[in-house]
Parts: structure tokens; C-alpha cells; sequence
């Protein structure tokens, strides 16, 4: 698979930049200006308490929530509020916390609704995608409801990689997995960032998330709490002892 393009802009430059972001439901307010970034080739791990509002800021940058206030920066360009399919074709791929493929569809059919924005080398892709998920490939007639847990959380992933995306947000790709599974999923991750893909990762599986993760950022109730490399917030006995049970 080709990498993003990423010419216009050097390794370390800010892919995804949030600034003073509020957002909510309806008049609940949840987000509390927000403020973090995503810097180029990096995985950023979001952890926090339950509700703190990670899927959020997840939604919130995806468009399908409105910022109320505040900027949201992809490559550069504000893109707050834009519409989800609009961001698909510049770059930026969400893979939601649930409901994240379609049932009663077949892999390959999933993979290609995933590719449905493309113009021209959707075959390509998907092939190549086969060849980096062997799994995929001899479950593809198999529909999305009959996978195990740990592959349908693979095939969420491929999914978003048909649009061969910049910036790819995912939501606790660990989630309700064996613990052997989720080892899996996690190298995956990585090797899409090792691809070129930036990534802003949601855990709750914190110490795990972290561990693949050049940064991490700590939200609770809404706000950025700690910020800092990954391997340090690990050392951080604060951090430990609040958000990363001991
Ligand atoms: N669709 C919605 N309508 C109203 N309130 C919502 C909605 N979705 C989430 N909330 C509320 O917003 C707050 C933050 O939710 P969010 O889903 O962002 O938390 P989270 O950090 O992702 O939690 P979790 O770890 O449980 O996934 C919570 O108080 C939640 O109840
Ligand atoms: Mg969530």
C-alpha cells in the first residue's frame, strides 16, 4: 500500500491539532477546553476514567459532534464540524467504538463499503490488504457476524485502511478481547503506524494502549490531566495510582 503523502509537511509537524475545544450533547456540555495534538507518524494513546469523554473528542473531531468552541486542525486546515464523508477523502479514518462493521455483510463486502469514496484502485488495495491480514483473506466470504471477536476488531481496522488514511482515530480496539487477542490487535495497530499512518488511539486497556504508544494524554471530566511521553506517564506514580489502577 502506498504511504500517506505526507510531502507537504515534516516528521514531527502536527497532523491533528485540537485547541481550546468545547463540545457536548444537546446543552451538556463535555469536552472543557480541550487542548492536545497529534504530531506526524506518531500514536497518541487517550485514557481516562469511564465517561471522561475520550469517545468524544474522538466524535468531535470526526464531525459528528460540532466543536462549540475552539479550532480543530487536520494538515493544517481547520476542519471542525465537517462532514464525516468530506474527511474520509482527506485523510482522516474512525473506527467507532461499537457497531464498527456490518453484521450480516461478508469481509469482503465490508472492505468495500469501506472503500466506497475511493475513485480508482480499490482492487489494489484490498488485495493488499488481504496479503497484510491473512486471517481476512480466508474469512472473506465469511460474514462480519460469524468472526470471533479479535477479527472483527481486524476487520474495522482494514476498513478504514481501504481509504488508505493520514490520520486514523480508533476507539478501544481492545475491547471485550482475550487478553491473548488483544496482543494481536495491538501489533496490528503498530504496524499501520510503521506504514505512515498517524494514529490517536482510545484505551481503557491503559497500561497496554501505552506501551505502543509514543504519547499519551490522561482526560477526565473533559480536560487534559497529564500529558507526556508514553513510557514516562507508565513511570509516573501519580498517574499510576489515579488512571492506571496502581
Ligand atoms: N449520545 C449522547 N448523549 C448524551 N450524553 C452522552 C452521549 N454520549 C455520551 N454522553 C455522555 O458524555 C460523557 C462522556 O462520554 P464518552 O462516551 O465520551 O466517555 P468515554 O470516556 O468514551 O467513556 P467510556 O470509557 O465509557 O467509553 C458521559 O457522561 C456520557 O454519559
Ligand atoms: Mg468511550
Amino acid at each position: 500500500m502506498s504511504p500517506p503523502d505526507t510531502s507537504q509537511r515534516a516528521r514531527g509537524d502536527a497532523v491533528l491539532s485540537i485547541e481550546g475545544v468545547d463540545s457536548g450533547y444537546g446543552d451538556v456540555q463535555v469536552l472543557d477546553d480541550l487542548t492536545m495534538h497529534v504530531a506526524d507518524g506518531e500514536i497518541v494513546c487517550l485514557i481516562g476514567p469511564n465517561g471522561a469523554g475520550k469517545s468524544t473528542v474522538l466524535k468531535t473531531v470526526f464531525g459528528l459532534l460540532e466543536p462549540w468552541s475552539g479550532s480543530v486542525r487536520f494538515a493544517g486546515g481547520e476542519i471542525g464540524g465537517e462532514d464525516p464523508a468530506d474527511l474520509v477523502r482527506k485523510g482522516v479514518g474512525y473506527v467507532p467504538q461499537i457497531d464498527n462493521v456490518f453484521g450480516s455483510l461478508s469481509v469482503n463486502e465490508n472492505l468495500r463499503m469501506g472503500g466506497v469514496a475511493r475513485k480508482e484502485g480499490l482492487d489494489e488495495t484490498i488485495t493488499e490488504l488481504y496479503e497484510r491480514f491473512p486471517l481476512l483473506d480466508e474469512k472473506r466470504g465469511a460474514t462480519a457476524n460469524q468472526l470471533s471477536g479479535g477479527q472483527r476488531q481486524v476487520l474495522a481496522l482494514a476498513r478504514a485502511l481501504v481509504m488508505e488514511p493520514e490520520l486514523l482515530l480508533i476507539d478501544e480496539p481492545s475491547a471485550g478481547l482475550a487478553p491473548s487477542i488483544v496482543d494481536d490487535v495491538f501489533d496490528d495497530v503498530q504496524t499501520v503506524n510503521d506504514l505512515g499512518t498517524s494514529i490517536l488511539m482510545v484505551e481503557q486497556n491503559a497500561r497496554e494502549g501505552l506501551s505502543i504508544s509514543d504519547r499519551g494524554v490522561v482526560l477526565d471530566q473533559g480536560t487534559v490531566r497529564f500529558e507526556d511521553r508514553a513510557d514516562r506517564l507508565l513511570d509516573n506514580p501519580e498517574v499510576s495510582r489515579l488512571y492506571l489502577g496502581g
